[in-house]
C-alpha cells in the first residue's frame, strides 16, 4: 500500500462518509494526513471516523450541506480552528439526481443536481481557498468531476453539465491562486462501485457498464483515492489546472 507522505497535511473531504470521500479519507490518513470529514449525517461520519483511529491521525467531523455557502463557510472556520489549519480540499460530495431527458429535466431536478454538485463544488473550493491563503502553507485542492466531465450521458443533462462546469471552474482556479502556491486538479472517475451507482443501477446495468471500459469492470473507491492522495501530495508539485480521468479506459475511444 503506498504512502503518498502527507504527514503536516490537514485535509478536507466533502462527501467523505461514503463511497470515493471515504476511501480519500482513508488514503489521506494512512499517508499521515489529519482529517476534517464532512458529510449530512453525523452518524455516518461517526462510523467512519471511527475507522480512521487506525490511521492514529486527528479527525473532525461536520454535519454541512455543501450547496449552503454559509455552512460551508461555518464548516470551514470549524476545520481550521480544530485542527489547526487546511492544506488539501477533496471537493467531493455529489449526486446523482433525476435521470431524464433534456426535453423532460424538471427545474427542481436540475438545481438540485446543480446546487449540490457544481455550486457545492465553487463553495468548498472557495472556502478552502481562503483558508489556504490565510494558512500561508499553500495548498492543493482536488475537485471531484467524472468521465462526464469530459463527455456526455443520456439522461444525465444536469449531472453532465455540472461535472464539465468543475472542470472549467478548477482551470480557472488553477490560474488564479497559483501565486499563492495553491495548486487545483480536478479527477475524472470512471462508473465507480459506490452507494451512488449501486442504489440507482440494477446488477445488468451494472455489468454493461462495465463493458463500457476498456478493462471491462468498473471501478473501485480506493482506485479514485490513490489518484487523490498523489495529487494532494508534494510529489505533485508541478501538477495542476488539469483533468485526470481515472477511468479504466472508458474515454480511449
Ligand atoms: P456516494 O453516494 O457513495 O457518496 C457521496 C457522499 O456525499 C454521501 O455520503 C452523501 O451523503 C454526501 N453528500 C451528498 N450530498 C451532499 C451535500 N449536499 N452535502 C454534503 N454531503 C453530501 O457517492 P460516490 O460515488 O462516492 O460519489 C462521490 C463523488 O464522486 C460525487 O461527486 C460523484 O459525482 C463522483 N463520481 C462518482 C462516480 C461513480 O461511479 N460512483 C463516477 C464519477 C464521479
Amino acid at each position: 500500500m503506498n504512502n503518498y507522505g502527507l504527514g503536516g497535511k490537514v485535509a478536507v473531504v466533502t462527501g467523505g462518509a461514503s463511497g470515493i470521500g471515504r476511501a480519500c479519507a482513508h488514503v489521506l490518513a494512512r499517508s499521515g494526513s489529519d482529517i476534517s470529514l464532512w458529510d449530512l449525517d453525523q452518524a455516518a461520519l461517526d462510523v467512519v471516523a471511527k475507522e480512521l483511529d487506525a490511521f492514529e491521525c486527528r479527525v473532525h467531523t461536520a454535519v454541512v450541506d455543501v450547496s449552503d455557502s454559509a455552512a460551508v463557510d461555518a464548516a470551514m472556520d470549524e476545520a481550521v480552528t480544530a485542527l489547526g489549519h487546511v492544506n488539501v480540499a477533496v471537493c467531493n460530495a455529489g449526486i446523482g439526481g433525476e435521470a431524464s431527458s433534456s426535453g423532460d429535466y424538471t427545474d427542481e431536478g436540475w438545481h438540485q443536481v446543480i446546487g449540490v454538485n457544481l455550486d457545492g463544488v465553487f463553495y468548498t473550493q472557495r472556502a478552502a481557498i481562503r483558508a489556504m491563503k490565510a494558512g500561508g502553507r499553500g495548498g492543493s485542492i482536488i475537485n471531484m468531476a467524472s468521465i462526464l466531465g469530459a463527455v456526455g450521458f443520456a439522461t444525465a443533462s444536469a449531472y453532465t453539465a455540472a461535472k464539465h462546469g468543475v472542470v472549467g471552474l478548477t482551470q480557472a482556479a488553477a490560474w488564479e491562486h497559483a501565486p499563492d502556491g495553491i495548486r487545483v486538479n480536478a479527477v475524472g472517475p470512471g462508473f465507480i462501485r459506490t452507494p451512488l451507482v449501486e442504489q440507482h443501477l440494477d446488477q445488468a446495468t451494472l455489468d454493461f457498464l462495465g463493458t463500457q471500459h476498456a478493462l471491462q469492470r468498473i471501478g473501485e473507491p480506493e482506485e479514485v483515492a490513490e489518484l487523490v492522495a498523489w495529487l494532494a501530495s508534494d510529489a505533485a508539485s508541478f501538477a495542476t489546472g488539469t483533468y485526470y480521468p481515472i477511468d479504466g479506459g472508458y474515454l480511449a475511444r
